[in-house]
């Protein structure tokens, strides 16, 4: 598939990477956006070579929200019967293999959600997060209100949700919304050593933590420390989990197979 809003390259043979890219609009996510973004996702996931992901976007914006000139136009009919705005946006909840976000400059709205979508954050130190919705007459549509709350918890969320206001990068590293915070010009050096830290691992163990995180995260807390035990005792089937362990206990460096 021909991409004309994102770029895609790979880094090292094992991290994919996906740079949005509507400069002019900062990034505003259109369907035909969101539709290459799934395809890219989704190839990346398919390719074996690949153990990590990103998305990134640009200095100024990772993403300023959804297309506000692609969705003025639309009433209840369009956007609840044909699901026009967002009927794309879940196809990263399929993705396997774990997706980081490389956020700088606004993510706003949709950008603050997708960013919410990958598996974590880390941000440049001019990075703006925000959900102001609220500002054009809605609510945030793809998740921001589910997940906000999940990251900060309930009181910054409905500060963040009802005044729409925006938090620079150090108030959402202290909040959790983000895992680290770096300089603007270190902030792919940053992602790529997190990416190819997780590549070295053992996949079914990535796999697993990440498929048990997201129980958590989206589920109560019996259900989700249950299929964490599962998840535990299913590695033990691997040989990676006899590597792993035999090698800690002879002080050498493990050589997973399954990568
Ligand atoms: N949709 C479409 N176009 C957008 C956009 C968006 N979300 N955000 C910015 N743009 C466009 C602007 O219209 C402008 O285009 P022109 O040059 O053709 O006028 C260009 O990007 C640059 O933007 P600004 O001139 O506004 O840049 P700025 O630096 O002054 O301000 C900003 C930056 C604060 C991010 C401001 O652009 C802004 O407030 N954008 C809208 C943010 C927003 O409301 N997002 C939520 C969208 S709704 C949503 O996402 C729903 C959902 O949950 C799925």
């Amino acid at each position: 598939m021909a991409y004309e809003m994102i770029e895609v390259r790979t880094e090292a043979g094992k991290v994919g990477v996906i740079t949005l890219n509507r400069p002019k609009q900062l990034n505003a996510l259109n369907n035909q956006l969101m539709d290459e973004l799934g395809a890219a996702l989704k190839s990346f996931d398919a390719d074996d070579a690949i153990g990590c992901m990103v998305i990134t976007g640009s200095e100024k914006a990772f993403a300023a929200g959804a297309d506000i000139a692609a969705m003025a136009k639309y009433g209840f009919a369009d956007v609840y019967g044909g699901d026009y705005i967002t009927r794309n946006w879940e196809t990263i909840r399929s993705i396997r293999k774990p997706v980081i976000a490389a956020v700088s400059g606004f993510a706003l709205g949709g950008g603050c959600e997708l960013a919410m979508m990958c598996d974590f954050i880390i941000a440049a130190d001019n990075a703006k997060f925000g959900q102001p919705e609220i500002k054009l007459g809605i609510i945030p549509g793809a998740g921001g209100t589910q997940r906000l709350p999940r990251a900060l918890g309930k009181a910054k969320a409905m500060d963040m949700v009802l005044t729409g206001r925006m938090m620079d990068a150090a108030e959402a590293e202290r909040s959790g919304l983000v895992s680290r915070v770096v300089a603007l010009d270190k902030l792919m050096e940053e992602v790529l050593g997190a990416a190819l830290q997780i590549c070295e691992y053992s996949r079914l163990a990535v796999y697993a933590a990440k498929e048990s995180v997201n129980r958590s995260y989206e589920g109560g807390l019996a259900d989700g420390v249950m299929f964490e035990r599962r998840m535990f005792h299913a590695l033990f089937a691997t040989e990676d989990q006899k590597e792993g362990m035999d090698a800690f206990v002879n002080k050498r460096k493990a050589q997973f197979r399954n990568r």
